[in-house]
């Protein structure tokens, strides 16, 4: 069934009525449609725009259509042009037509618009719901793995820092992905049902009341800019690429720890798989999925920016290609954190590697420097004098602190007994990362 079409002389074709039709994905948009035309029918009888016999009719009349579709008993499909027009044909054939009369006062581009930004909002608040309890795991992980490891520059063994402080640092970025989510969630809270078409409508409609039903803030202030703004999906997108990139960061360093090469962590069997051919193998395929799935949701946000860079004002079919992005990435960037979650809670940390790791790569070489010059020396003279003892090191394969205090004073006459302490792993930590822990 059609909503138009009585200007039309001759039929569509069928090639055109396929490539039109947004049904078969946004059936997702079933909720939103429905509890939007049911505030938008109370607004018609409050301002007497229809008798309240029919509000009564049609609110019946979409409860049981929802109702019908969350039990199983209606499936969403047919030859629907989209969502909208399945809602509303299944209503006008069970109120006896009184149906017809919902559509008064209102377009598909209000009613998508409303729709998607109501289906937006939701997915927003779970994606930010679940990186919430992210956040907390994160914390409570590396609270609980107070452990000495290797800080890295370039890939290559830098500093002494612990396992605390690495993973929180993806604390951090999560803490700034979850206030960009809720930043955007606030901007996008205006509804755009009123808008009508382009232009409003000539009908005495009460759009703030509209908003208020659905728990927008307001309505938008620009009828134009409200039929045809998809700002808060690529804002939404940016923010899921963002944190994307984090959760893909943090999947590569799981990914190069549980190697046999870095050998830092366990990633859990519930989160590893097996290979068909190898038997020794673990594979961290949970980790290299997020990282591979970056690349859709990348993909998404440039798909619709794509889309949007051309077009006038105001609505334009082209949106219609705004759902299947928004779909997938907030879909996808779900899976994610929750994997993330599970991944993380189950880690097993090997500090005993980690420790080993330290005492090969001279981690102490920059605090030998800083007790040079504590004594007196320019630090760019202790840096060489400090590299020629990695040199020793690596020639004779002992670390600094295994090196005996007469050997030392060759290098520089400044060094003295204190020197140990000074350059012990964990007092290390104590002068550094440990005064903002
Ligand atoms: N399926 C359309 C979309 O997603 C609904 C709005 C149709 N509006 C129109 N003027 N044809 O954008």
């Amino acid at each position: 069934m059609k909503l138009w079409g009585g200007r039309f002389v001759d039929e569509e074709s069928k090639l055109m009525e396929d490539f039109n039709s947004s049904l078969a994905f946004d059936k997702n948009l079933y909720y939103q449609d429905i509890t939007g035309s049911m505030a938008h029918v109370k607004m018609l009888c409050k301002q007497n725009i229809i008798s309240e016999e029919d509000m009564k009719i049609i609110l019946e009349g979409l409860t049981s259509i929802l109702n019908d579709i969350e039990n199983g008993s209606l499936a969403i499909e047919g030859e629907y042009e989209d969502i909208h027009s399945f809602v509303e044909s299944n209503l006008i054939q069970r109120t006896n037509e009184i149906g017809k009369k919902l559509h008064t006062a209102r377009s598909r581009n209000d009613q998508v618009a409303v729709d998607m930004r109501m289906y937006a909002r939701e997915k927003a608040k779970e994606i930010i719901e679940n990186l919430t309890e992210l956040i907390a795991t994160t914390k409570e992980v590396g609270e609980k793995n107070h452990v000495i490891m290797p800080g890295y520059t370039h890939l290559q063994r830098a500093q002494v820092v612990t396992f605390t402080h690495h993973l929180m640092a993806y604390y951090s970025m999560f803490i700034r992905d979850k206030k960009r989510l809720e930043n955007a969630m606030e901007i996008l809270n205006e509804s755009p049902l009123g808008c009508c078409a382009l232009a409003g409508t000539t009908y005495n409609t009460d759009r703030k009341f509209t908003a208020a039903e659905l728990n927008f803030n307001k309505p938008v202030d620009n009828f134009l800019d409200g039929v045809s703004d998809r700002d808060y999906l690529i804002e939404l997108m940016s923010d899921f690429s963002i944190l994307m990139m984090h959760l893909s960061r943090l999947s590569e360093e799981l990914i190069l720890w549980s190697s046999k090469e870095f050998d830092f962590v366990e990633i859990s069997d519930a989160y590893s798989t097996g290979s068909s051919i190898m038997p020794q193998k673990r594979n961290p395929d949970a980790a290299e999925l997020i990282r591979g799935k970056t690349g859709r949701v990348y993909g998404d946000l440039i798909s619709l920016l794509t889309t949007m860079k051309g077009l006038p004002l105001a609505y334009n079919k082209d949106m219609q290609e705004d759902k299947e992005p928004f779909f997938d990435s907030s879909d996808t960037v779900l899976k994610c954190i929750k994997i993330m979650n599970e991944m993380i809670k189950g880690l097993k940390v090997k500090e005993e590697n980690m420790y080993a790791s330290v005492k090969k790569g001279f981690l102490n070489a920059t605090e030998a420097a800083d007790y040079l010059v504590n004594k007196g020396m320019a630090f760019r003279d202790a840096h060489g004098v400090i590299g020629s003892i990695v040199l020793y090191c690596e020639e004779n394969k002992i670390a600094i602190e295994d090196i005996e205090l007469s050997k030392l004073k060759e290098f520089s006459e400044l060094f003295g007994e204190d020197t140990y302490d000074f350059i012990d792993y964990k007092n290390t930590l104590l002068q550094g990362i440990k005064k903002i822990m």
